[in-house]
């Protein structure tokens, strides 16, 4: 599987070293704004015949490429990947997909009219301790699940324009507050009601949040997210038979916790590089089984989601005053 990484970010360097470790994969090219930045990341991460492109049209018109990691900032992923669809390509796009739920839509909609594979890259929900959780819950180990608490903040540095950018579509909920937003759906599903509040910046940039979702089946969630503070970043399922805890940084987990009648366990799946692996082979397995959707990394679940982000970012304008 031969991909192209468009943008040379941070983020795309921790997903090159954790697609060196795939077997079955390389990377076959790099397309950034400039031509000095993707030749200096294909010295660092590629081989003699991966490919450096000055433009991200190039990269995307590049014959060796079958899937495109777009590594942009929320606020160009629209572009970005409607680039890579118009080109015939494969498409793994970095959360958030887009901006809201109606342009994520949109590519939705054109992946599937041109049908080609197209995924957000919610690397947590392909992490296999994640997938144990899931397994866990849904085998009914905790009985009915009542409870979940997920929470997930950083202290964004000041230099790093997307995150306090607004036209590079600068979010804490947009950025971190996803994770735990995604984990309570991936084991709760549809809310009934979102309940949200937070703190805006001066130019209008949810910096702080928090959101109580409840579920048809009675069972509530407690999500919180920050890029001004270090949080504890620990997430908790809890039913009538016991609880599963998620260590910090829960959306990356090695093990968990698993208690049950008073009594502890620690379980663990083994995870790869540092965690961007198991997409990385999700995408591999879909393509070769001519797939154009994923499973792991469910089309219509990142447009629900990203449609209560849209729904929570209203409800924190309406209530918050700027910061
Ligand atoms: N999955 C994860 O764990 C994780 C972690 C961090 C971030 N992310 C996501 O990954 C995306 C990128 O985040 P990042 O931390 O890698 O950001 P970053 O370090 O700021 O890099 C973004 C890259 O996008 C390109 N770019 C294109 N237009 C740009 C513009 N107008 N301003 C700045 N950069 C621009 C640049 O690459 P070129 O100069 O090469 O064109 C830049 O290096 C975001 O959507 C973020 O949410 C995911």
């Amino acid at each position: 599987m031969s991909w192209g990484i468009l943008a040379t970010g941070r983020i795309a360097h921790s997903f090159a070293r954790d697609l060196a470790l795939v077997p079955g994969h390389r990377l076959a090219a790099v397309g950034s704004r400039s031509a000095a930045s993707a030749q200096a990341f294909v010295d660092e991460h590629g081989d003699p015949s991966t490919r450096a492109h000055a433009t991200y049209e190039e990269l995307v018109a590049d014959p060796a490429v079958d899937v495109v990691y777009v590594a942009s900032p929320h606020g160009r992923h629209l572009d970005d990947v409607r680039l890579c669809l118009a080109a015939g390509k494969a498409v793994l796009c970095e959360k958030a997909l887009t901006l809201d739920a109606e342009s994520s839509a949109q590519l939705v909609a054109e992946a599937r009219e041109r049908g080609l594979f197209l995924a957000e890259a919610m690397w947590m929900r392909a992490n296999p301790t994640i997938r144990l959780v899931k397994e866990l819950v849904d085998e009914g180990r905790l009985g009915e699940v009542a409870q979940v608490r997920a929470e997930l903040g950083f202290v964004g540095p000041p230099d790093v324009a997307r995150l306090w950018d607004p036209a590079l579509g600068a979010s804490a909920l947009l950025d971190v507050g996803i994770y735990p937003l995604t984990f309570a759906h991936l084991l709760l599903g549809e809310p009934r009601v979102v309940a949200a509040a937070g703190t805006l910046s001066d130019q209008g940039i949810d910096l702080s949040g928090g959101a109580t979702l409840t579920y048809p089946s009675g069972a509530v969630a407690s999500i919180a997210w920050t890029q001004v503070a270090y949080t504890d970043n620990r997430a908790s399922v809890a039913g009538e038979r016991g609880n599963i805890q998620l260590p910090a940084r829960f959306h990356h987990p090695e093990e968990l916790h698993l208690t049950l009648g008073g009594t502890t366990e620690t379980l663990s799946r083994p995870r790869t590089g540092k965690g961007y692996a198991h997409e990385i082979e999700e995408v591999g397995t879909c393509l070769r089984e001519g797939r154009t959707e994923s499973d792991v990394l469910p089309l219509d679940e990142t447009v629900s989601v990203m449609a209560q982000m849209d729904e929570i970012r209203r409800q924190i304008a309406a209530t918050s005053a700027p910061h």
